[in-house]
């Protein structure tokens, strides 16, 4: 499958994990946006793309690029009277080249830009001019822990959304070992601390996450509320190789990507290995009630049942629309989609029940 040219690398297995939940994101995405009146234009932007191709056990693999241009080729015949423009971007003006075998032609309402420069100069430019009634999703994907929030910041205060890629593993493998003044800089800017403290946070992978957690939310200046999700990735070592962070200020949005994970993920919060112990219950009952494995980097629908229940349990009768409300405010699980399956776990582990609308926790006495 050698084609000659060196920038086809093969991949692993969270990587196309990663590319479909863009995939089956934007594609949702997309449809939502362009049935609003409100919205003349959608615009995906991946600033940092690759060419578009990669191989995985032998065989090809396209990357979101191809992914998404391919997708929103078919939806801008759907909305013959709405704009679907893409800009994809890399370093590399060979990558670029190789990426536009893969690419739909461009039609009146559908337009790829290509360009290869930095991605941040990019980003920066058209942050500047974000037009009206038109709506922006920036992929920032970079192959290293190196994030200009700078060029981020209108995306993150804007009508428009952002996934970025968290390569938490590159700072862990390099933090204590930093050497050069530049690569200083690099984590510097991205976490925006001194590096003496950086290097004291070693390789604790949840301090680092914190911290563009909370620089993400510094950086939000607009009133209107904001949602952010994160989902980790792990390599067939089970290792954390990054979490991809969606914000957003529109709670659809939200809901869509922690269903779209949730789905790309066969019903866990992410693909970390849990050597099958999803099914085994914790020796620690709580409440009498049963109280199942659980891994904070991969939860299962169980985890999410026993959330619901725990918090219901003393309540007599409740609105179902309330207990979808109380999951969708969940930073991770999801409710679209799982709502038969987190019903009938309910009444068969917990004995719940359904009449009307509603679900009755405990039997009035
Ligand atoms: C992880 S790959 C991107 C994968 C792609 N987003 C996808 O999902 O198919 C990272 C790419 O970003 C490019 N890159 C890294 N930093 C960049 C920057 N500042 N500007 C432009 N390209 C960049 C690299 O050349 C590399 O091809």
């Amino acid at each position: 499958m050698d084609k000659g040219y060196d920038f086809i690398k093969p991949i692993g297995k969270h990587s196309i994990y990663k590319f479909q939940l863009i995939q089956e994101y934007v594609s949702s995405w997309a449809e939502k946006l362009l049935n609003t009146k409100m919205c003349n234009e959608i615009v995906f932007i991946d600033c940092m793309c690759n060419c578009g191709e990669y191989i995985f056990e032998g065989k090809t693999v396209y990357g979101t690029p191809v992914r998404v241009a391919n997708l929103l080729s078919v939806v801008a015949k759907k909305y013959p009277d709405k704009k679907i423009t893409l800009y994809f971007n890399d370093f590399s003006k060979e990558k670029v080249d190789y990426l536009t075998h893969f690419l739909p032609q461009n039609t009146e309402n559908f337009t790829i830009y290509l360009s290869s420069i930095d991605g941040n100069i990019l980003i920066k430019k058209l942050g500047r001019r974000f037009k009206i009634n038109t709506h922006y999703l920036l992929v920032y994907d970079p192959f290293e822990a190196k994030i200009d929030w700078d060029a981020i910041e209108p995306y993150i205060n804007g009508w428009s959304e952002v996934i970025l890629n968290h390569m938490v593993s590159d700072t862990r493998r390099a933090i204590r070992t930093v050497k050069r003044e530049e690569a200083r800089e690099k984590y510097e800017m991205t976490y925006q601390v001194d590096i003496r403290e950086l290097i004291s946070l070693a390789s604790d992978k949840n301090a680092y996450e914190q911290r563009i957690l909370s620089i993400i939310e510094n950086i939000r200046n607009n009133p209107r509320p904001f949602y952010i999700a994160s989902f980790p990735f792990f390599n067939s070592k089970n290792a954390l190789e990054y979490n991809f962070i969606h914000c957003t200020s529109n709670k659809i949005g939200f809901r869509l990507f922690k269903t779209c994970a949730w789905k790309v993920f066969g019903g866990h919060s992410s693909n970390k290995n849990i050597y099958g112990k999803e099914d085994q219950y914790r020796f620690d009952f709580v409440d009498d009630a049963s109280s199942f494995f659980e891994d904070s980097e991969c939860y299962t629908v169980h985890n999410v049942v026993e959330y619901v229940y725990r918090n219901f349990k003393d309540a007599n009768k409740v609105k179902l629309n309330n207990v979808w409300d109380f999951l969708y405010n969940h930073p991770i699980f999801p409710v679209d989609k799982f709502k038969n399956i987190i019903k009938n776990e309910l009444k068969k582990e917990y004995g719940v029940k359904e009449s009307k609308g509603f679900l009755i926790f405990r039997d009035e006495e």
